[in-house]
């Protein structure tokens, strides 16, 4: 008991800090006046950002943050509904990004299609029947904890499908046993051999890994590396493993089935990345591809309130607490007609775990 409440006190804590975390650096007209100006806004924000870049380098980068921040700059000034922000990858170009972080979620393959024996298409529940808001992260009426552990950070490794696995599952663990354990990305890229570690992997492939390998060690126990060790490690477990009893697939093009499967636990999805690597705030409507070469965790749908309201998507990112909301992106829904979804989200890959 007094730990379950300390538990929920460290929870409040860290939310609370994750809040107040300073997303980005902001720009004025003043900053982008001339290349003086332009070399202090590129020192605050390695300031900001704890980054230190050689000489030779930093040179060379700053001709790419410039060009960031102008484009930056005029966009916010367009009057989307969103911001972008020099966010992490503010001296990055597009292409590094995607490198880095970007291009890290694999198709199946067609042999784990061909066995699918644990994935239901089955109905969901009565389609009436869904909150108008959800939100993963707050601790429950009923004083469960929190769903969502703090967010994590992919440091370059392509590992995002292991961390919307390993968010999926903190969720469904959280809400059915009542505890918020932090669970292993390096597990998955060490020892899944259907997935490519930090190459790039399936959310799906590693729920199989779990069902397969009798769970999934804490992070503490087998902490993120960020890159392959090249060997699986059998990690000395001071904490139980969690496990899982399946998974299913929500339907595709089906955007009320997305709400439900949200409505009752977190759920992955497969997305399109690369308009929003610079995202700094708001609800994100687009432009946006469908290609889905990244994996996140959706944790929450809700109703912005304004005059004219944006449905949209609370999803969870692994690009740290200082991208986007504190690590979170909002993206617009009921867009394109409800069939492919923003960004590719409601064309297929989108699954959950399934825990009795
Ligand atoms: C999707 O992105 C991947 C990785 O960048 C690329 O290899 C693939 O060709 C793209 N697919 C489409 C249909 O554009």
């Amino acid at each position: 008991m007094a730990r379950a409440i300390a538990t929920i006190l460290l929870m409040a804590i860290v939310l609370v800090a994750a809040m107040q975390a300073v997303s980005s650096v902001d720009i004025t007209d003043t900053d982008l006046a001339s290349e003086k100006s332009l070399w202090a806004l590129y020192d605050r924000w390695c300031e900001h950002h704890s980054v230190a870049r050689g000489l030779g380098e930093k040179a060379r980068r700053f001709s790419v943050f410039k060009e960031n921040a102008r484009m930056v700059h005029k966009f916010n000034h367009g009057g989307a509904p969103y911001k972008l922000s020099l966010n992490l990858f503010g001296d990055m170009t597009d292409e590094e990004v995607d490198d880095g972080y970007g291009r890290c979620s694999s198709p199946l393959p067609n042999s784990a299609k061909q066995s699918q024996d644990r994935v239901t298409h089955g109905v969901l529940a009565a389609r009436d029947n869904y909150p108008i808001y959800v939100d993963w992260r707050m601790t429950g009426y009923d004083q469960r904890p929190s769903a969502v552990t703090n967010v994590k950070m992919q440091r370059g490794c392509g590992a995002c499908w292991a961390f919307a696995a390993t968010a999926a599952v903190e969720g469904i663990n959280s809400i059915r046993t009542r505890k918020l354990v932090s669970l292993s990305a390096q597990q998955l890229i060490d020892c899944d051999k259907e997935s490519g570690g930090c190459k790039g992997g399936n959310p799906v492939l590693a729920f199989k890994y779990m069902i397969d390998h009798g769970g999934i060690s804490t992070e503490a126990d087998y902490p993120y590396f960020a890159d392959d060790h090249g060997y699986c490690l059998v990690p000395k477990r001071k904490d139980p493993i969690v496990t899982i009893d399946g998974f299913k697939e929500v339907p595709p093009k089906d955007e009320v089935a997305l709400l439900q499967a949200v409505a009752a636990q977190p759920v992955v999805v497969g997305i399109d990345t690369k308009t929003f690597r610079r995202y700094g705030g708001g609800v994100f409507v687009g432009p946006c591809g469908t290609n889905q070469t990244h994996s996140m965790t959706v944790v929450g749908y809700g109703t912005t309130d304004e005059t004219d309201p944006i449905d949209y998507w609370i999803i969870k990112n692994s690009w740290g607490p200082k991208w986007g909301e504190d690590g979170y992106i909002r993206m617009a829904r009921g867009v394109n007609g409800g069939t492919e979804g923003l960004c590719g989200i409601l064309m297929g890959g989108a699954s959950y775990p399934v825990k009795n």
